[in-house]
This record gives structure tokens, C-alpha cells and sequence, in this order.
């Protein structure tokens, strides 16, 4: 096992996927009782708001919730100038495939995260923050409703924060199944009531975000870590990870590994340690075949990549994202056509419709690479699965498009071969005895 430097602090220790049932949540006097909501009331009495965003600044924390913006930079986008309120939404939509890490916080650390919500609020001059969360996580609506209950009931929300003259309220706002609605400015379209289509920038939503207000929205792991980084200090924090990758990080390992989990680890972690020391190693020891880093929307890295930092910096450089850190490990029975077939098949489900190349392309996708998997491909299937990404990417409202076509790219690009012999041998030359889980 690898020894961390620290106690892990949005997890006690590893959340195993297969948990079941869902451990309780850590209620109100439970939280309190150790400590929590402290945190809270030392910032709304020593710090003024431009302190707290300074510190957040210095911990070095980026977006937890794909495309990694440094959270204190992002804060200070607001207008200083604007009358209008500003709000706070934070993102619990979860929907990237192989990404469960949000799930734990919500289900048994709602306290954690609302005392995150009221720091970040607090940093923001924002008296309403929302919780958007995954409509299909029942649990995590229903853990969510009753801590904020208890946290109006406690003093902690409300018009006089701890007994200070800070108001603040949090609603949550559930989704209804569109991964969509996961992408920043969909969901506030989502939460106005409108279809959950993205919408163009500029205006950044920290201009004009929810109902035409100043709004940051921050995922739901990155406004857990203000606490902490409030606690501990900021310089705690930094040490943790790396000089552009800030702290630590949950990584939610998944497929063929012997201890599939959320592994909250430092985020100079290896994906060496991550897959070999906390997850235990390829079930059956058999050999690693492919790893998808950073959530279903990065490129497949390989084997030869084990060494890879699982910073942002130290992923980029290999080739790919860090993304949400959802690690999906492939062992050799997989064939890799079938894996990029049932992301297209996703993604060509999840497109909104909105934009044509996206719409089109996610579709041509799906259905070029079904082809080739079910023993009907063409020689010139190759060239159209690498022409349609250039018509994908860089001409849509939002980066859906482009996510659809990192496993096709980066699957033709380590694994040409097998697609080559799909097409001449006509069938698919891979058991699967894994099929029956799709
Ligand atoms: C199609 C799509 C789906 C997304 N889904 C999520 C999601 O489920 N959760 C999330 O936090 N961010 C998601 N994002 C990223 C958000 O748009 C946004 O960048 C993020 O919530 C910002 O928070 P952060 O800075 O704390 O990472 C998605 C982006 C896209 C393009």
C-alpha cells in the first residue's frame, strides 16, 4: 500500500464502488462535534473575502470538475463594479462515465460541502448559492435537503451566518438525466427552467451567468477542498501535489483492477501507485492493456504510460487529460473497438442537438465504428473515423463534440492494428464474455 503523507480528508480512507449499502452521512452534530463549520466562523470573523480568494489563489487548487481552471483565478473574474446579485452553482451533476467521486462528498460528507459552499460564497459576495445534482442520485438529493435543514436549523444558513451579518441560502436543483446539463452554462439554463442546451460565450457566466447575474460554478470536489485549504493553510496544500497541480485529488479508479474505488491520494501520485498500490493491480494479474485517465471524454493512454504523473501537467505531457480523474483500466481481453464503440454510443445519445457537427458527426461516429465491431466495416472506414473529428472539433457551442472523439482518435492511434483486422477478418476477432454488461 502507499503511505500518504496525510489523513485523507474528504474520505475516510478508500470508498469502495461496491459499497452497499451506502454508508451513512455524517450528520450535523457529528460534524460539528468534530470541528466543523469552525473553519466557517473563523473566515466570516478574521478574513475579508478578497483574503479568502488571495488564499485560495496561493493553495494552488484547479477545477475538480474537467477542464482543471485554477478555482482562485476563476473567483476573481467577477465584476467589482456590478449592483446585481452573484450567485454560486455548484456543479453535482456526475454524468461523465467512469466518474463516481462526487457521489461519496454528497452521500456522507453533505456538511463538508455546504461548509465549502458557505467559504467559497462568502469569497464571492454571493448570498444565494445553488446545488445542482445528478437527478439519477436519489440518495445524494435526499442527504443534501435534510443537512441543509439541519445546517438553517444550526445558524449555519441563513440571515446571520454563525451570528455575523452574512446571509446566505443554498437550494438545491436536481437534474432530470441529460449529461448535458453537466456543462456550466447548460445547467444554468437548466436551472431557469429552459432547455439544458450550452450557451455561446462571451458573456462568461461570471459576467452574465444565472438569470443574466454575475455566477462561478465550481464542482463539487473543488468547493469541498476550500475547507481544508481555510483550515490548513494554503502552502499545506500546494506541498501536496505539484508546482501547477495543486493538493490532492479523488481518483475514482474503475474496470479490470483488483480494488476498484475513490482513492483520495496527492496528486504527484504515479499512475503506477494509483492502479498497482491502491487499487491492487489487474484483476487475474493479467497485463494492462489501455487506461483512460481523466473520465470517458480524454484520450486512451497505454501501458507504456504507467509512469505518468497523475497531475495535470504530468498527463498533458503524456498525451492526454486529467479531466475528472476518473481512471477506467482495461486489462488485454479487451478490444478496443468495442470500447470506443460504446463511448461514441454515449455520446451520440448525450449530444443535445444543438450544433450540427456535433449532432452529425457523434452519430457518423457511433454508427462507422458499430460497423466495423459487428464484422461490416470498410477499408476507407479508417480514413472517415479520422476525418470526422476534424469537422467536430472546434465548431461547437460547447466541447461535447470534442470529447466524443478522443477515444476514437486515441484508440486508431495506439491500436490501429486491431481495427485494421476487424475489417479484414469481418468479425470482431475478441471474446467477450463482457458484453452482457452493456
Ligand atoms: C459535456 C460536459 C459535461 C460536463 N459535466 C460536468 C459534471 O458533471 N460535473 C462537473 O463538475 N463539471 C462538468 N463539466 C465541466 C463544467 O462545464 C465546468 O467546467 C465545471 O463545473 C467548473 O467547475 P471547476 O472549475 O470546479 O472544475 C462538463 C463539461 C462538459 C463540456
Amino acid at each position: 500500500m502507499l503511505d500518504l503523507p496525510y489523513k485523507p480528508v474528504l474520505l475516510d480512507g478508500v470508498v469502495d464502488l461496491a459499497d452497499n449499502p451506502t454508508p451513512d452521512a455524517e450528520w450535523f452534530d457529528a460534524y460539528r462535534q468534530r470541528g466543523g463549520y469552525r473553519t466557517l466562523e473563523k473566515v466570516l470573523r478574521t478574513m475579508t473575502p478578497a483574503e479568502v480568494v488571495e488564499c485560495v489563489k496561493a493553495s494552488g487548487l484547479r477545477g475538480r470538475g474537467g477542464a482543471g481552471f485554477p478555482t482562485g483565478v476563476k473567483w476573481g473574474f467577477l465584476p467589482r463594479d456590478s449592483r446585481l446579485p452573484v450567485y454560486l452553482v455548484c456543479n453535482g451533476d456526475e454524468s461523465e462515465p467512469g466518474t463516481c467521486k462526487d457521489r461519496p462528498i454528497l452521500e456522507q460528507r453533505p456538511h463538508l460541502l455546504l461548509e465549502g459552499i458557505a467559504i467559497s460564497a462568502y469569497a464571492i459576495g454571493s448570498h444565494t448559492a445553488f446545488l445542482y445534482i445528478r437527478g439519477e442520485y436519489f440518495h445524494a438529493i435526499e442527504v443534501m435537503n435534510r443537512a441543509i435543514e439541519e445546517a438553517r436549523g444550526g445558524g449555519v444558513l441563513g440571515l446571520h451566518v454563525l451570528g455575523t451579518d452574512y446571509a446566505l441560502d443554498v437550494v438545491v436543483h436536481s437534474g432530470a438525466g441529460a449529461y448535458i446539463c453537466g456543462e456550466e452554462s447548460a445547467m444554468l439554463n437548466s436551472i431557469e427552467g429552459r432547455v439544458g442546451w450550452p450557451r455561446l460565450r462571451p458573456p462568461f457566466p461570471a459576467q452574465k451567468g444565472l438569470y443574466g447575474c454575475p455566477t462561478i460554478i465550481n464542482n463539487v470536489e473543488t468547493l469541498a477542498k476550500v475547507v481544508p485549504i481555510l483550515e490548513r493553510g494554503p502552502e499545506w496544500f500546494r506541498s501536496l501535489g505539484t508546482e501547477k497541480s495543486g493538493g490532492f485529488r479523488i481518483y475514482s479508479v474503475s474496470g479490470h483492477v483488483k480494488r476498484p474505488g475513490n482513492y483520495e491520494a496527492p496528486m504527484r501520485i504515479t499512475l503506477r501507485q494509483l492502479i498497482y498500490d491502491l487499487a491492487g493491480g489487474i484483476r487475474g494479474d493479467r497485463p494492462l492493456k489501455a487506461v483512460i485517465p481523466g473520465g470517458s471524454s480524454v484520450p486512451i493512454l497505454t501501458a507504456d504510460h504507467l509512469d505518468t504523473q497523475m497531475s495535470f501537467e504530468g498527463v498533458e505531457e503524456a498525451g492526454s487529460l486529467l479531466g475528472s480523474a476518473a481512471t477506467i483500466v482495461f486489462d488485454d481481453t479487451v478490444c478496443m473497438v468495442w470500447a470506443a464503440r460504446n463511448m461514441a454510443q454515449f455520446y451520440r445519445h448525450e449530444s443535445c442537438g444543438q450544433c450540427t457537427p456535433c449532432r452529425q458527426g457523434t452519430a457518423w461516429l457511433y454508427k462507422i465504428l458499430d460497423r466495423i465491431e459487428n464484422g461490416r466495416g470498410r477499408p476507407e472506414d479508417l480514413d472517415l473515423l479520422e476525418d470526422i473529428p476534424r469537422k467536430i472539433e472546434g465548431r461547437c457551442v460547447c466541447a461535447l463534440g470534442d470529447a466524443a472523439c478522443a477515444a476514437v482518435k486515441s484508440g486508431l492511434q495506439h491500436f490501429r492494428r486491431e481495427f485494421e483486422q476487424h475489417i479484414e477478418l469481418g468479425r470482431c476477432p475478441f471474446e467477450k464474455p463482457y458484453t452482457q454488461f452493456v
